[in-house]
Parts: structure tokens; C-alpha cells; sequence
């Protein structure tokens, strides 16, 4: 959804020049949006722009966005909302006079009204964007306050929407100046140098000592000072906000993968674990075992993947705590917000923390009074800070568009809010649930196993599998959300038409498309009642001539009804998330590589999206 970074340096101060920085750091948010690029730079009393449509690594080569000279450097990647891909829809963007440059992530809703407002007063606009008003606007400003920064101000008080905004001046060379509003923004802290970035993997390299900066803030930085205020509230004593992130430089590099996608499904077993051991210290979870135990209605809430990681957690409450649960998707929140109150508890779950669909959720449910409980993999993100309480997922930054190790942390954390609810109503005795506790334990081990003996398996079936133009995901039970994670993998980044159903619902519908050499992928999970069922469904799917390719233990009963199968160890059905998904993964992984298409930038898409 955007990605915007600043460098703000005194001479000799940085480990690389600003424009390479600002470079390297575009690189690191490529994952936001890839649609065009451009940085901006105050030099010699100018700003000097270098934009364009099209990837960076393209637009370096061809107008060499690094080079451009300055100590401070703005730079912009982009996933267009208004105004298609160009050259000229490309941020930065200028005022008539070119003083003052802007990048932003986000909407500007009044973009319209503020536009007429100023083309009245003479300002020539050269884009579609919302963006482009925000510098003219500044630039009006400016001619009564003849102050940069109370220009700024004045401008975010009249714009609406939400907004991560940086600006430069050559009125004032030395300084950026930022505001924020419902998209996230970073400030990071360093020696001769300070930056603003959308996200940490953009910061690593110089700096690991940030501030996560909150909703209505506005401020600017320099080399050696920050200055934040609160809009129409005052100055913000940012010291309080410091702190020093976890991640490491290699979190955010490709470590000799091809590409990110396949460094994270391999992560796994190390995110597993740090997860398994971070959850297992985690004050929170008791305190949010408390509320679920309170509350009178559960709802969980999320966006793709991780709505299928809520959807799991739906269905293992259910089994284990007997506790039925609204699921619903987060940008259909209007639909269940009225029926919530504050005797109730929701849950959202969001890797990136600032999905705006489940921010919104949130929102208009703690207008209601129910208590949040948020699942996240980024610390101080938009979703936790907004939540009653916190529990964390340790994947460390996820860089491929798409989710491979956030899905599987956060099932093992939901799994673990699921049993300890359970054993809290007395269903699951202390022993039982130590058990499965000891499961989710063994679970890094278990996908260590499963991606050695399935990574050459699925690359072989991706050459057939790549010639497919469609195929069914089919499951039951505690299998349904991994068969829609799987599908939902294989279509956004093979682009490969791949629908997921209940298995026992194929017959009602879905049924019609299959024919002769149609690919019907079950997940099998590791439980002799699902089996019973799932044969019925293969028996309906072969009989029609699709050819069937099954995830399922060593020791299936189903082995004999399967054309491919991707065989994983015999462990405890609640992995099914952890156990089967890897498989699907990597075959949705292979079949895009070997279609020629780039998994980590799938077409339309972005991480983290920020719009409604
Ligand atoms: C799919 C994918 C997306 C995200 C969704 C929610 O591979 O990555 O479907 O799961 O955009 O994102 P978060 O979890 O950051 O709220």
C-alpha cells in the first residue's frame, strides 16, 4: 500500500550517500506497492525529482534513482488508488513553484473539494493523484504563515482521510517534516542522520532504535533533532517512545533465496519456535483467557490468510472449548458490529497490525465497549496499540506479499488461546492440555520434516500443475480454512483460478466444472472420522476423471485414492494448519516460478493495505 522513506544526514554522517539509502531502503518497502517510484531531494536551494511507472530495480537502471545528490532525500513506491500507474501519478509530488515536494500512503478524501479550491487560486495541477494537493496546498499556505512547518500544519488540519505524509522544502533544506493519520509511519534514530520510513525493513540497515509514530502526530526531524507534536494538543515528549527492535538486518534480506517467499516458508521452523517460546511466557494470554471466559458473545475478525487463521480458531473453539464463535471478514464489519456489546469479546487477527479493514473492525466495535484482543506480528502497530490486550507472533518481518510464516505462527498462538480456554472450562483436564501444548512444541521440528520431504516433490508436480487453469481445495473440518489458505495461495501469485470448499459442499455445485484431468487438491488431516468422510468426496471427484493430489500423515488410510500425494508425518490432528499448509505453499510457489511469474510481487497486489 505505498511505501515512503526519508534521509535526512549532515555531511559524511551516513554509511552510504542519502540517495543510496533512500534506494535501498524503496528496495525494502518494494513489498507495498510496485507499481512506480521516485525520490526526491533538496539541492543547492532546489528539489530535484527523479520519477517514473514501473519497478524500481527498472527505473534505477534507467534514470537512476540512487544518484540523486542531497542530504535530504525523500522516496516514494507506489500501489496506485487514484490516478493509473505513470509516469506522472508517480510521487513525489510538487508545488507550481517546485518548493516543496510530498510523499504519501494513504487517501486523501477531500482531494476534490481541496483541488477546485486551489486551481480557483491560480495552482496548475499535473497528476490524477489525491497526493498532488497536499504540496500545492502547502505552497498557498505558505505565502500567509511564511513558515514551513506551520504551513504544514494549517494543510493536515484541512486535509481528510488517512494519511502517512512526508515533505520537503527548500525553504527549509535541512528538515523533513511528516504527519500521520491511519497509515503507519517510523521514525529511526541514528548518529549525524535520522529517517522516516513506513515500516522497520526499511530502517534496518541503519538504524535498529525507532519510534512508532501515532495517529495525529506531526512533527519533523533533522540530522540531530526530532520534534512531534500532537495536533491541537502539544508537544510530545518522543523520549518515552523509543525503543529498540528485535529484527536483524538478515530478517530483511533474501539470504540467498531467489526470491522472499521461499526464505519464509523455510523460516518456519524457526518462527514456529520463537513463537511457541514467546507464547509460553506471554502474561497476555491468561489475561485474554480471562476475558474470553467473561464474555457472552466470542467474534474473531480478519483479512485473507489471516481470516483463515480466525476461521481455525472458530472451528477449534468449537471442538475444544465448545464455544461457538462469530467469524466474519473484517471489511464486512458493518454487518456485526450493531449485534455487539460490551459484554463482548472480539478478537483480530493482522501480521502487519494496520490492515484497515480490521482496524476498522476493531473500531466499530470498541464503540460498542467490547473488549479487543489483537494477534500480531509487528509490535506497536496500529491494531495492538488499539487493543485491551496484545499476544504476539515472533515470524519476524514477513516480505513476501504472500503470508507463508504469519499464517502458521498465528495458528499455533490461536491454538494455544483455544486450549488454554478450554482447559479454563474444565473440558480439557490439565493433562490433556499439556499434551497438546507438548504438540504445538514439537511443531517446528514437525515443518522442518515436512519441507525437506516435500520441497522437490512440489517443484515435480508444479510442471504439470502449471499447465492447469483451474482446481478445487477441498477439506473438512478442521482442514477447510488450510484448503482456502492453499487455494487462496496457488491464485494470487500463479494466477491460477484455485476455489476452496468444504468437501461435503463440492456436490452442490462446484461439481459441474470438474472434468477429465482436473485438479482436486484434499486436505487430509489426521483424523479416521475426517478420513471416512473424505473418501466419499475423493470417490465423487475421481469418478468424474480429477485427478487427485492429497496432503495427508504417512500412514493415511487414503494413500490407494491418491494420483499425487504429499506425504507429511503422522502427528496430532490440531497441526493440521502447520503440517498441510507447507505442501500447499510450496506447490503454490513452484507452479508461479514456473509460469514466469514473480511470487514475491504478485499483480495488483500489496502487503499491508492500508484503504478500505
Ligand atoms: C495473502 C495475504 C493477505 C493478508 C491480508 C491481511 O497471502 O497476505 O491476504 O493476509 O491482506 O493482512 P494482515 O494480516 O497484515 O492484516
Amino acid at each position: 500500500m505505498c511505501g515512503i522513506i526519508g534521509v535526512v544526514a549532515l555531511p559524511g554522517k551516513t554509511p552510504y550517500r542519502p540517495g543510496v539509502m533512500v534506494y535501498r531502503g524503496l528496495k525494502r518497502l518494494e513489498y507495498r506497492g510496485y507499481d512506480s517510484a521516485g525520490v526526491a531531494a533538496v539541492y543547492h536551494d532546489k528539489i530535484i525529482v527523479v520519477k517514473g511507472k514501473g519497478k524500481i530495480d527498472d527505473l534505477e537502471k534507467k534514470l537512476g534513482l540512487s544518484s540523486v545528490d542531497g542530504l535530504t532525500i525523500i522516496g516514494h513506491t507506489r500501489w496506485a488508488t487514484h490516478g493509473a500507474p505513470s509516469d506522472v501519478n508517480a510521487h513525489p509530488h510538487t508545488d507550481c513553484k517546485n518548493e516543496f515536494a510530498v510523499v504519501h500512503n494513504g487517501i486523501i478524501q477531500n482531494f476534490r473539494e481541496l483541488k477546485q479550491l486551489l486551481i480557483s487560486k491560480g495552482h496548475v495541477f499535473r497528476s490524477d493523484t489525491d497526493t498532488e494537493v497536499v504540496p500545492h496546498l502547502v505552497e498557498e499556505l505558505y505565502k500567509t504563515t511564511g513558515d514551513v512547518y506551520q504551513a504544514f500544519k494549517q494543510a493536515i488540519k484541512m486535509i481528510k482521510g488517512s494519511y502517512a505524509l512526508i515533505l520537503i522544502s527548500v525553504h527549509e533544506p535541512d528538515k523533513i517534516f511528516f504527519a500521520k493519520k491511519d497509515s503507519p509511519l517510523i521514525i529511526g534514530l541514528a548518529e549525524g542522520f535520522n529517517l522516516l520510513a513506513s515500516d522497520i525493513p526499511a530502517l534496518l540497515e541503519y538504524t535498529k532504535k525507532i519510534i512508532t509514530v501515532r495517529d495525529n502526530w506531526i512533527g519533523y526531524i533533522t540530522p540531530k533533532e526530532v520534534f512531534i507534536e500532537e495536533l491541537d494538543k502539544g508537544v510530545i515528549d518522543w523520549r518515552k517512545y523509543v525503543r529498540i527492535v528485535e529484527w536483524s538486518l538478515e530478517d530483511a534480506t533474501k539470504s540467498g533465496y531467489p526470491h522472499f517467499m521461499l526464505k519464509e516458508i523455510h523460516e518456519q521452523p524457526r518462527a514456529l519456535k520463537d513463537t511457541f517460546y514467546g507464547i509460553r511466557e506471554d502474561v497476555a494470554v491468561a489475561e485474554a483467557v480471562k476475558l474470553l471466559l467473561d464474555a457472552e458473545k466470542i467474534y474473531v475478525t480478519a483479512a485473507g490468510t489471516s481470516y483463515h487463521a480466525g476461521y481455525y480458531y472458530s472451528i477449534l473453539s468449537a471442538i475444544l472449548a465448545r464455544r461457538p464463535i462469530i467469524h466474519f471478514i473484517a471489511s464486512e464489519y458493518e454487518v456485526y458490529a450493531p449485534t455487539s456489546s460490551e459484554k463482548d469479546v472480539l478478537i483480530v487477527i493482522s501480521q502487519s497490525g494496520e490492515t484497515m479493514d480490521s482496524l476498522k473492525a476493531l473500531r466499530a466495535f470498541k464503540e460498542n465497549g467490547v473488549k479487543v484482543i489483537a494477534v500480531s506480528n509487528v509490535i506497536d502497530s496500529a491494531i495492538p496499540r488499539e487493543s485491551d490486550i496484545s499476544i504476539y507472533t515472533r515470524a519476524g518481518p514477513e516480505i513476501g506479499v504472500a503470508a507463508t510464516k504469519t499464517f502458521t505462527t498465528q495458528t499455533l498462538v490461536l491454538s494455544w488461546l483455544a486450549i488454554s480456554h478450554a482447559e479454563a472450562l474444565g473440558y480439557l483436564t490439565r493433562n490433556e492440555a499439556e499434551e497438546l501444548r507438548d504438540w504445538l512444541g514439537k511443531s517446528s521440528e514437525i515443518a522442518s520434516k515436512i519441507i525437506a520431504w516435500n520441497e522437490s516433490y512440489a517443484l515435480k508436480l508444479s510442471e504439470w500443475f502449471s499447465s492447469r487453469g483451474n482446481a478445487y481445495y477441498l477439506s473438512r473440518g478442521i482442514g477447510v480454512p488450510v484448503a482456502m489458505e492453499g487455494a487462496l495461495k496457488m491464485k494470487e501469485i500463479s494466477y491460477i483460478h484455485a476455489e476452496a470448499y468444504p468437501a461435503g459442499e463440492s456436490k452442490h455445485g462446484p461439481i459441474a466444472l470438474v472434468e477429465e484431468n482436473y485438479p482436486v487438491l484434499f486436505v487430509i488431516p489426521n483424523h479416521p472420522e475426517l478420513e471416512k468422510l473424505i473418501l466419499g468426496n475423493i470417490q465423487e471427484m475421481k469418478a468424474r476423471g480429477a485427478v487427485i493430489i492429497g496432503i495427508a500423515s504417512e500412514d493415511t488410510s487414503l494413500r490407494d485414492q491418491l494420483d499425487y500425494w504429499f506425504k507429511i508425518p503422522t502427528t496430532h490432528w490440531i497441526l493440521t494448519p502447520i503440517t498441510h499448509t507447507p505442501p500447499l505453499q510450496l506447490l503454490a510457489y513452484h507452479t508461479a516460478v514456473k509460469r514466469g511469474y514473480d511470487p514475491d510481487k504478485p499483480r495488483n497486489l500489496a502487503k499491508t493495505v492500508t484503504v478500505e
